[in-house]
């Protein structure tokens, strides 16, 4: 039993759950969301937190500036909170009421920014306001999430050694791709020690990273309005994008079976089933990134009215959430 003196110390990093009894699917899901954080967003903030102090950004007396849809605003909360930083996150409409709640009760200061920029949406306008507070006051610092290397860096000493000690026959890795330090960390380290390994990136349709249009997307955690700066496609295999509707029915159908995840779990699993359905997976090893849990969705997927107001009246059928073959 591990004994912790900051927060950011407890990970649990080695916990799966296999789908095969609830999909029906040769998946493991790894669970990104057991530490104070709730998110796999903890690794990347203690990482670039960490370096910035190691580098001499980040002093006694420095403010912490972000734009977050909200998981990785938490987890800066966190970290902010432990070693003694003011933190401001810069979010949008979109971000969960709970979560911001959160980087509040955590110290945090959140900035909620209400109109998109015409061109680059929520996230253009997020990014405006964080170099206008940058440009304004010394001492605010921002790590920018976006294209600082120590994201990926992260994945790729914990996340990816992780699931490839667990897994040693690993076939195919799905990962969800936002700022793509996830996925980035992961496809360099396959690369390196396991080239055989697939990797596979998991998008929100309407998101622009793989150079596909911008339409609506509801979700945070996956998808981009702007190619994300750590994108390196050559160390992708395959890029499937997957509708909102599809990953939220898929939430819905990983909670009737007592599995609460997140918006961006819905979405990676939803695509890593239909592209196993599609082969002969059996023998397959297969594993999916969980980046966080499910409480924080509680007033958007999980909540009835904001599914059919947005996706409409037939997303949650409910056939579509009964899984069929349940034993008794
Ligand atoms: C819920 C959720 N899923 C997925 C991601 C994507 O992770 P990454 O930014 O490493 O691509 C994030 C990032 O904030 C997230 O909050």
């Amino acid at each position: 039993m591990p004994i912790i003196s900051v927060p950011q110390e407890f990970n649990q990093d080695d916990l799966y759950v296999d789908l095969r009894q609830v999909l029906g699917s040769p998946l493991f899901l790894k669970c990104e969301g057991f530490n104070f954080a709730g998110s796999v967003k903890l690794k990347a903030a203690n990482e670039m937190v960490t370096a910035a102090e190691a580098d001499g950004v980040l002093r006694p007396g420095s403010v912490l500036v972000e734009s977050s849809s909200g998981n990785l605003g938490v987890a800066l909360s966190i970290i902010a909170a432990s070693r003694g930083y003011r933190f401001r996150c810069v979010t949008d409409s979109r971000c969960n009421l709970a979560t911001r709640l959160l980087m509040e009760a955590l110290g945090a200061e959140v900035h909620v920014v209400t109109v998109p920029d015409p061109e680059t949406g929520y996230l253009g306008a997020r990014l405006a306001y964080v170099r206008d507070v940058c440009a304004s006051d010394p001492r605010f610092v921002w790590l920018d999430q976006y294209s600082n290397a120590n994201s990926w860096k992260a994945h790729h000493r914990t996340t990816a050694p992780a699931i490839a000690r667990r897994f040693p026959e690993l076939d195919v890795l799905f990962v969800g791709a936002g700022t793509t330090g996830t996925l980035m960390g992961c496809a360099r380290w396959f690369k390196e020690w396991r080239p055989s390994v697939r990797i596979v990136a998991v998008d929100a349709a309407g998101s622009v990273s793989f150079g596909t249009p911008a339409a609506r997307r509801m979700l945070p955690g996956l998808g981009m309005n702007v190619r994300p700066p750590l994108l390196d496609e050559s160390l992708v295999d395959e890029v499937l994008h997957v509708e909102e509707a599809d990953a939220i029915r898929m939430c819905h159908r990983l909670a009737r079976r007592g599995f609460l995840f997140g918006g961006s779990t819905g979405t990676v699993v939803s695509g890593a089933t239909s592209w196993l359905a599609r082969r002969d997976a059996r023998d397959l090893t297969a594993v999916a990134i969980a980046p966080d849990l499910g409480e924080r969705y509680l007033e958007t997927v999980y909540q009835s009215n904001w599914v059919r107001d947005l996706y409409g009246a037939d997303v949650l059928d409910a056939d579509e959430l009964s899984t069929g073959d349940r034993a008794a």
